[in-house]
C-alpha cells in the first residue's frame, strides 16, 4: 500500500486558518500543528489505519444520531469486501471507549454509554451551544463532538494529545466531513495557545489524571472568552470537606489518577483557578449501566476495578469514585 501521509491528512483537515484567530495566536496554533504533525507518520501508528485507509471516501453522506448512536451511513449500501474492511477498521481501533456508534450498519457498543453523560451535560450547557465556538478538551473519539454539532455551534475544536484517536477522526471523515468540526492533537496545557478565544469548554474526563489539576485549570481559563461558560465532569469522593484524596501508586487498578476532590475542593479549585459562578450540579457513583465490558473493549472495566464485596470501594480500598458534574464561568 502507498504509505500515508498522515501529517498532511491532519493539518488538511484542520481549518486553523479559519477560526479568525489573531494573528500571533494563528501562527502559534499553526506551528504546534506542524510540530505534532510528524508524530501521526510512526511506523507504530499503522494498526489504527492499515484498514480505514483501505477504504474509499463515501461522499454526499451524512450521519444522525439515533438512541443515543452517533450513527455514519446508515443509506451506505457496501458490498461484501468494503463490509469486511470496514468491520475490520473497526477492530483494529479497539477498544472502543466511547459511544456507542453505527458505521453502516456495524454497530459499536462502547465501553461507556457516553448518551448517558451527555444527556446530564446538555443540561448544563444549553441553550448556549448555539452559536458558539467550542473546546472539548479531552474528546477521545469525537462521539461528543458530534453531539454538540446538533445545537447548531460556529466551530468545535477537539483536542487530543493521544495520536491514536485522530485515526477515529479520519475513519469518520470517509463517512462524514464537517467543515465546523476540527481535531488538534494538543493537550489541555496547550489551549493558552489560542489566548482569549473559546465561548464554550467542555473538559469531562481528564482532571483527575492530569499531575497539575491547577495549572490545567488554569490554561483552560486562558483560553476562554471572559464569561465563556466551562462545563466540567470529572471524578471526586464523597465528603463535605475541603480536601483531595491522593492516591498511592495505583487507583482503580490505573497509576493515572491524582486528585480526587470532594465537591467543595473542585469549587474551591476553580475559583482559584480563574472561574467564578461555580456550581456543583451532581455527585454520583457510576454503574454498569453506564461503564461495562463490551464486544468492542479488549481490555478490563469497571467490575474489575471495585471490590466486589462493597463496591463503595475500589480495589486498592480507596472510596470508589463519584463522578462530578459542574459548571462555572471565566472571571470577567
Ligand atoms: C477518561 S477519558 C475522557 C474522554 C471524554 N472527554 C469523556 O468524558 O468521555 C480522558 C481523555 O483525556 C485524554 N487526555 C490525555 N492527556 C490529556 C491532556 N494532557 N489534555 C487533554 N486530554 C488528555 C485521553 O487521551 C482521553 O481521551
Amino acid at each position: 500500500m502507498t504509505p500515508v501521509d498522515f501529517g498532511q491528512i491532519y493539518r488538511d483537515q484542520c481549518p486553523a486558518e479559519g477560526l479568525s484567530l489573531p494573528r500571533q495566536e494563528a501562527e502559534q496554533v499553526s506551528a504546534l500543528r506542524d510540530q505534532r504533525s510528524s508524530q501521526l507518520n510512526r511506523p507504530y501508528n499503522r494498526r489504527w489505519w492499515r484498514n480505514a485507509a483501505r477504504l474509499p471516501v463515501f461522499v454526499g453522506n451524512d450521519y444522525c444520531i439515533r438512541n443515543g448512536a452517533v450513527r455514519f451511513g446508515d443509506s451506505l449500501r457496501l458490498d461484501d469486501g468494503e463490509q469486511r474492511v470496514l468491520r475490520a477498521a473497526l477492530e483494529d481501533l479497539k477498544s472502543w471507549r466511547k459511544g456507542p456508534f453505527c458505521y453502516a450498519g456495524i454497530e459499536v457498543d462502547a465501553e461507556w454509554r457516553s448518551d448517558i453523560k451527555w444527556k446530564r451535560v446538555m443540561e448544563l450547557a444549553q441553550p448556549e451551544i448555539r452559536g458558539c465556538r467550542i473546546a472539548d478538551v479531552g474528546c477521545n473519539n469525537l462521539y461528543y463532538m458530534y453531539r454538540m454539532l446538533e445545537h447548531d455551534p460556529v466551530l468545535v475544536v477537539g483536542c487530543e494529545p493521544v495520536e491514536r484517536y485522530f485515526f477515529y477522526y479520519y475513519l469518520n471523515n470517509k463517512f462524514y466531513r464537517d467543515s465546523r468540526l476540527a481535531f488538534e492533537l494538543f493537550g489541555v496545557d496547550d489551549l493558552a495557545l489560542y489566548g482569549p478565544f473559546f465561548d464554550l469548554v467542555f473538559f469531562m474526563g481528564v482532571l483527575y489524571h492530569r499531575r497539575h489539576p491547577l495549572l490545567a485549570l488554569e490554561n483552560l481559563a486562558a483560553a476562554m472568552q471572559p464569561g465563556a461558560h466551562l462545563v466540567i465532569e470529572t471524578a471526586g469522593i464523597p465528603g463535605r470537606d475541603e480536601s483531595c484524596l491522593f492516591p498511592g501508586k495505583r487507583y482503580m487498578k490505573a497509576p493515572g489518577w491524582w486528585f480526587l476532590p470532594t465537591a467543595a475542593a473542585l469549587k474551591n479549585m476553580l475559583e482559584r483557578s480563574g472561574f467564578e459562578k461555580v456550581r456543583i450540579h451532581e455527585a454520583f457513583p457510576i454503574d454498569h449501566t453506564e461503564q461495562r465490558k463490551t464486544e468492542w473493549v479488549d481490555t478490563q472495566s469497571l467490575e474489575s476495578f471495585l471490590d466486589p464485596e462493597d463496591t463503595r470501594k475500589t480495589v486498592e480500598g480507596y472510596p470508589a469514585p463519584l463522578r462530578m458534574y459542574a459548571s462555572a464561568y471565566r472571571r470577567l
